[in-house]
């Protein structure tokens, strides 16, 4: 789990705490709660909600249990408990579903085990001494990964993917202290420093006019640091100048940030896909950010398919931004079907959030701490990191487009029209 530190918190940390709904566990947890050691009063009645009301005011305990039968949401919930939760906390989650895709998404959401209820005293027992030998094992002291360049691109303008790709470089150098940089290649119109609150610079004009100057002194004076573990490179072209550029430029940039940094985010506007492919030619993970829209599920489709073609090498994240509650244009099981594929995230419309981002000139996910949109934004967050380590060859991969090149041919633009007009019908008569 990664919440930030809580400052002065460090050593405080109780072994074990738990939350659970029902009496039975409430005794069991206590009787192998104390045969372990620890004090039986840290089990508390209350399963999620208690729990990540409990944490965010308290110091993260070493071994956490939480029980989920009463939530309605799991992934949603984990991610509201990752938010609160300090790193290092060993989770354990117990629930009534029993359904492998939910434990698999729930591993990959930093759960470390599943106890489906009723569970027995000794499959308890078992879990929570496996959780202390995890708590107890010596950390991977160095941050020898690779860098990871993941790229955002909204299917359809204004779907949300700056304020996105700002959150997703916010998040990485933030909660995963990944030093991170973030290119916007927005270059007229971008918006990523804007959002949070910073000059963009000359920087990235510069690097565009003399890409023989980029190297790694040029990278660490040009960029702006909106952090110590990130740094922005952005524009405000004047809207009279063309971008007299071939792209060198920019490979050579995404260069020397796999040299500085662990993270590269470009903020990837759909346009520029048309004249400088090659920028996908060695991103980890493309990030597909579009509306749950009739116009959406069709560009999503023949994004999906040129990134199969110009990008194989990259894991693809599909992201519902912006999503109305109750009443999307397109609901998401027609979505999904439509571009043969699931939507890995959705992320709802919240007008509240997303001016007061803006006000305090902060990211959204930032600023979204405990909503459903911070929830979805961490969601995000996961998938990519698990994109991007995961081993699985891409072609097999959960998230590889399917085979069979013309998706678009398999669009029933008309079945989907079809269907809105009667539900909208549905509507009216009702
Ligand atoms: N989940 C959300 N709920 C409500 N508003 C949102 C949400 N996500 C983004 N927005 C708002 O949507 C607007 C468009 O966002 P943004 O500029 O990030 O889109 P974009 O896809 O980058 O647009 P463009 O096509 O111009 O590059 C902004 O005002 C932003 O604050
Ligand atoms: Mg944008």
């Amino acid at each position: 789990m990664n919440a930030p530190w809580k400052p002065g918190m460090n050593g405080q940390r109780d072994p074990f705490h738990a939350f659970v709904c029902d009496d039975h566990s409430y005794d069991m947890l206590r009787a192998v709660a104390s045969e372990l050691g620890w004090a039986p009063e840290k089990v508390n009645k209350g399963g999620m909600r208690n729990a990540v009301q409990s944490l965010s005011i308290t110091a993260s305990p070493q071994i956490l249990f939480v029980d989920m039968s009463e939530s309605g949401d799991p992934l949603n919930d984990i991610n509201s408990l990752a938010e609160v939760c300090e790193p290092g906390t060993v989770v354990i989650a117990a629930g009534q579903v029993n359904d492998v895709r939910l434990y698999r998404d729930l591993v990959a959401s930093g759960i470390q085990d599943y106890l489906l209820k009723p569970f027995g005293a000794d499959q308890l027992r078992d879990a929570l001494t496996q959780a202390q030998a995890v708590f107890m094992a010596p950390r991977d002291a160095g941050p020898e990964r690779p860098h990871c360049t993941v790229a955002v691109i909204g299917t359809r303008g204004g779907v949300g993917a700056s304020t996105l790709a700002t959150s997703l470089a916010w998040l990485l150098s933030e909660k995963k202290k990944r030093p991170t940089a973030l290119l916007d290649l927005d270059v007229h119109f971008g918006t990523n420093a804007l959002a949070m609150d910073l000059e963009p610079g000359r920087g990235l004009t510069d690097a565009i006019e003399n890409p023989s100057r980029i190297d790694g002194l040029f990278i660490e004076r040009a960029m702006v640091r909106a952090s110590d573990t990130l740094a922005i490179l952005s524009a405000e072209a004047p809207i009279s100048q063309p971008m007299l550029t071939d792209g060198g430029a920019f490979y050579q940039l995404l260069e020397e940030f796999r040299l500085a940094f662990e993270c590269s985010v470009i903020d990837l506007p759909r346009s520029m896909l048309i004249q400088h492919p090659h920028l996908v030619s060695d991103v980890n993970v493309a990030v597909a950010v579009t509306e749950l829209t009739l116009a959406g599920a069709r560009d999503t489709i023949r994004i999906l398919s040129w990134l199969k073609s110009n990008a194989p090498q990259a894991r693809v994240v599909v992201v519902a931004n912006r999503v109305q509650p109750g009443s999307p244009e397109i609901s998401r099981k027609d979505f999904e079907t439509s571009i043969e594929r699931k939507v890995d995230v959705i992320i709802p419309f919240d007008l509240r959030v997303a001016s007061q981002a803006s006000k305090l000139g902060k990211t959204l996910a930032e600023t979204a701490k405990g909503s459903k949109v911070g929830a979805g934004c961490t969601a995000m967050l996961n998938e990519v990191l698990g994109a991007a380590e995961s081993e699985e060859p891409v072609a097999g991969g959960k998230n590889a487009a399917k085979k069979g090149d013309s998706l678009l041919g398999k669009f029933d633009l008309k079945g989907m029209i079809g269907s809105r007009r009667k539900a909208k019908t549905a509507e009216l008569e009702d």
